[in-house]
């Protein structure tokens, strides 16, 4: 095990604590239309810090709450990086959820090294299960060994889909949901995109896809995926980019190549509609 891995949970741990400890105390506010922030969400996020550039102060440190402060005041998201090393935290991935009580939340927090994800964790605080990955070494649940189901065809795969909190209505989002929910066994959305990554990786869920997510949702997730055995691209079948993660994960390739099919049906759909 690296030197990292221990911090990432640690940090996580920290994160989670703050979060069951706000439970019961939060009040809700709208940063964007439907899209919800807490005290949860800062407190777990300045847990997280203080723990990660406690140990690594010279590493960058890219959290999402301090990237919704940095748009609104008209800068760029996703300042310029400085360090080889960044840390790409989500305090708190379902706030949606944490908010109405519904169980399916976590804390995620990868670290990237130059390009590569190098680990992750993503921690239930609900559930207590804490998923953890590092490049080379695969991904892990509670210490064991996580694969993909190996599903091959989408007639028999449960698929889990995040969508922007506020979908527009007509929307290419939209066609895409049902397009597959035709195609597939069962579709969810369950609210957090880093859970539904670790649960491809563990093989609870056999495809999940995702247009409008941002790098802390996704970080630590596409690492556990790739480390699980599955595959993981853009929609354009591209590698993914970590700042713009636009993308399709699927437990095999077969599958994969069907649910890009399938996709890509949805977008022809609309095409040919506004001809
Ligand atoms: C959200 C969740 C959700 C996804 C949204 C994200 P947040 O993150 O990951 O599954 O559909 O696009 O914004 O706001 O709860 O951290
Ligand atoms: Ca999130
Ligand atoms: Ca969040």
């Amino acid at each position: 095990m690296s030197d990292f891995l221990p911090v990432c949970v640690a940090a996580a741990r920290a994160g989670g604590q703050c979060l069951v400890d706000w439970q019961d105390r939060f009040l809700p506010r709208e940063k964007g239309p439907k899209d919800l922030v807490t005290e949860a969400d800062l407190a777990a996020q300045e847990a997280i810090r203080n723990i990660i550039l406690g140990a690594f102060p010279e590493h960058d440190f890219l959290a999402e709450e301090d990237a919704a402060e940095r748009k609104s005041l008209g800068q760029a998201a996703i300042p310029p990086r400085k360090s080889a090393y960044r840390w790409i935290v989500d305090p708190l991935d379902g706030t949606a959820n944490y908010v109405h009580r519904l169980q399916n939340y976590a804390v995620s927090i990868a670290l990237q090294h130059e390009d590569d994800i190098v680990c992750g964790c993503v921690l239930d605080p609900t559930s207590g299960e804490c998923f953890t990955a590092e490049r080379g070494r695969g991904t892990h649940l509670d210490g064991r060994p996580l694969r993909v189901s190996g599903c091959r065809s989408l007639e028999q795969a449960m698929v889990a889909v995040s969508f922007s909190p506020n979908v527009p209505r007509g929307s290419i989002e939209i066609t895409r949901f049902v397009e597959v929910l035709h195609a597939s066994q069962a579709v969810r959305r369950l609210g957090s995109a880093a859970l539904n990554l670790a649960y491809v990786a563990s093989g609870r869920l056999d495809v999940y896809w995702a247009t409008s997510v941002q790098a802390w949702d996704v970080a630590a997730g596409v690492l556990m995926v790739t480390e699980a055995g599955g595959t993981v691209t853009g929609l354009d079948g591209k590698p993914i980019e970590i700042e713009r993660p636009e993308m399709v994960t699927s437990a095999s390739e077969p599958l994969h190549a069907e649910v890009m099919e399938v996709l890509e049906r949805a977008r022809r759909s609309i095409a040919g509609n506004r001809h």
